[in-house]
């Protein structure tokens, strides 16, 4: 240790070697070293029992009241002070409050018939009623706001309807040369020049900063305990990075419960891998911090299977092939072995094993975007014309995520109006037309639009039987028009209404509400939803089994789609197929989308379905 120039302390573990990188002055100094920046941070935000905290701040009520909201019998959320209680979300309602008399359920808003606003109704029932998760929508927004204001030059990817990605790396690297200034300057006599390691980093204090998870499991830390000299010792400027990141998360955490309400909990990381994994490593109302070192006994006992993308027949296949069932067991596996076997795409696996994960944190552009609003029908529709009632309801519902979107989006508008039923046991068939550019979007202006693909739809038939209805708004851009036009568009009564016009352009953000099912996160955040689209193939998958009733149930399959689907494409992407994508041909009215049979290679064909 006699010069500050020598490289840090080899890694003890191979594997592991990527975890421990010398960092250089050029590495900090340099504008834009994206995803392999060996001082990149990342950290994944999530919102505590997040349903029951909005009711909870909605009706003003103490946190340490034992609230849940239910949705019909079933159980869709459960604050942490009825957790307490024993109560899950495999409870129905009645066991639920068995377990605390004083629970108290709130049902989730819901649209009914007639009214152009989901509300709180008493005499909620399935058969008449369809749930509205704006509410949560809405607060998901302002707590994306938060970030974003908080962070200008941090990058923010909603990954959920209650958590999301945030890239610190820049406004670390910004507090860091504000601390350090001597960073900035590449010693006279450094024997590299700007390739030169960085000087031996200062010593970090923790306290407050969250739970930093151990490097060896046996210790405990809860961030006030002195971490030890081994982590002195080994400390990097990486981990210094995780500390300035731990300190702005927390005071953005700290703000958006102060100012609305709500707790989360974070993980902090180097990667979205790493720290989406640590982010329940506590909870609620706090934060992890998994350091490089931390990372390989933290893996290592994980059951591999548990890892997105190898739960299904990837990891299946994995399993057996060699007999394991932990991260630690593959590690064995060389790169060469895993790729003869998997095709030369397993790097991806070969890396993830390893706590290498180069996905970008990147906000998701609205374009491709749908809305969609849908309602499982408890009594089918057996008469073609008693299907205008519940397009009524999910017009309603349409027209206010639009609203609510062009709130901070104006021109926002969707290419095209999708209708889809599901008759019987058949499989959803859908018609769509492209949207009229009206001025105001109402209820009435979408029913109208809906109404007529239903007739298109149902035909003449005499009797039909529809067990679920969806419609859908695709496609959704950011009208191209100059600012003149932008305000005769909008002329007369929506420049009144829509202060937000008056903002600036850059301001207008993509709107959260608009969701984004290509990234889904695996429990579904709609549970009401029997389908959803796939806003990379525009492809409707729908769930299979009829008449479905039990929420969890539903909001579980779905979401068990969706990672199929989400993996089908994550393997195209992978076999760099260069085939036409599987791309329904939007024509102003087609049932069921033309698509392409794909032959999958390599590591792709654990992840093709039937
Ligand atoms: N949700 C749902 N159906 C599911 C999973 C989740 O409706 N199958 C909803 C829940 O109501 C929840 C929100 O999506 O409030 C976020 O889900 P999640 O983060 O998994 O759970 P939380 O309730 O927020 O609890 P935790 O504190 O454990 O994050
Ligand atoms: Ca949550
Ligand atoms: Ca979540």
């Amino acid at each position: 240790m006699n010069s500050p120039w020598k490289g840090k302390a080899k890694a003890t573990n191979q594997a592991y070697d990527d975890l421990r990188p010398t960092i250089t002055y050029r590495h900090l100094l340099s504008n834009n070293l994206g995803v392999r920046d060996p001082l990149r941070v990342v950290a994944l935000c999530d919102s505590d029992a997040f349903y029951a905290a909005c009711e909870r701040v909605r009706l003003g009520l103490d946190p340490s009241v034992p609230i849940v909201v239910q949705q019909w019998e079933s159980l869709i959320a459960i604050s942490y002070p009825a957790r307490k209680f024993g109560i899950s979300r495999m409870d129905k309602i009645k066991d639920a409050k068995k377990k605390c008399p004083d629970l108290l359920a709130v049902h989730v808003a819901t649209y009914k018939e007639g009214e152009k606003e989901p509300g709180y109704w008493d005499d909620v029932d399935t058969r008449t009623h369809k749930v509205s998760l704006d509410l949560y929508r809405r607060e998901s927004n302002k707590i994306i706001s938060m970030f974003k204001e908080s962070l200008p030059t941090g990058e923010i990817e909603k990954a959920s309807i209650d958590e999301a990605f945030i890239d610190f790396t820049r406004p670390v690297r910004e507090k860091l040369l504000e601390r350090y200034p001597y960073l900035a300057q590449v010693p006279a006599d450094a024997p590299d020049g700007t390739d030169s390691p960085l000087p031996p980093p200062p010593p970090i204090n923790w306290d407050g900063l969250g739970s930093v998870v151990p490097v060896s499991p046996s210790e405990e830390t809860d961030g006030t305990s002195e971490l030890s000299d081994e982590v002195d010792d080994n400390t990097t400027w990486h981990d210094v990075a995780l500390s300035i990141a731990a300190e702005l998360m927390k005071k953005i955490r700290e703000d958006i419960h102060s100012k609305l309400g709500y707790t989360t909990s974070a993980g902090i990381a180097r990667n979205k891998f790493i720290a989406k994994l640590s982010a329940s490593y506590k909870k609620p109302n706090s934060q992890t911090i998994l350091r490089n070192d931390a990372i390989p006994n933290y893996l290592r006992p994980l059951a591999f299977q548990k890892i997105r993308f190898l739960g299904g027949k990837l990891g299946d296949a994995l399993a057996k092939e060699y007999d394991v069932s932990t991260v630690g067991d593959l590690l064995t596996v060389s790169l060469e072995e895993i790729q003869s076997k998997f095709g030369e795409n397993a790097l991806w696996v070969y890396e993830i094993l390893r706590g290498i994960d180069h996905n970008e944190v990147k906000e998701k552009s609205a374009l491709f975007k749908s809305m969609l609003a849908s309602k499982n029908l408890p009594t089918p529709i057996t008469q073609s014309s008693d299907g205008h009632q519940w397009i009524r309801v999910l017009a309603a519902e349409l027209a206010l995520r639009l609203n609510d979107a062009r709130e901070s989006m104006p021109t926002l508008w969707p290419k095209a109006i999708v209708l889809h039923a599901r008759k019987g046991y058949e499989t959803s068939r859908s018609k769509q037309a492209t949207f009229p550019f009206v001025r105001n979007v109402t209820v009435d202006v979408i029913a109208t639009a809906a109404d007529k693909l239903w007739k298109e739809l149902t035909g003449d038939a005499k009797t039909i039987n529809v067990t679920s209805v969806q419609l859908a708004f695709t496609g959704l851009e950011k009208a191209e028009m100059g600012q003149k036009s932008i305000e005769g568009f909008f002329k007369t009564r929506d420049i009144q209404q829509s202060p937000s016009l008056k903002r600036p352009r850059e301001e207008y953000e993509l709107p959260a509400s608009v969701e984004d099912t290509s990234l889904a996160p695996p429990k579904s955040s709609n549970v009401e939803a029997v389908s959803f689209q796939c806003s990379r193939c525009h492809k409707v998958i729908s769930l299979r089994e009829e008449q479905v009733t039990d929420a969890s149930e539903v909001a579980q399959r779905l979401a068990t789609l969706r990672l199929e689907h989400d993996d089908f494409h994550f393997a195209r992407d992978l076999a760099h197929s260069n085939e036409s994508p599987l791309v329904p041909v939007p024509r102003s009215s087609s049932s069921r989308g033309v698509r392409r049979k794909v032959e999958p290679k390599g590591i792709a064909k654990f992840f093709t379905k039937k």
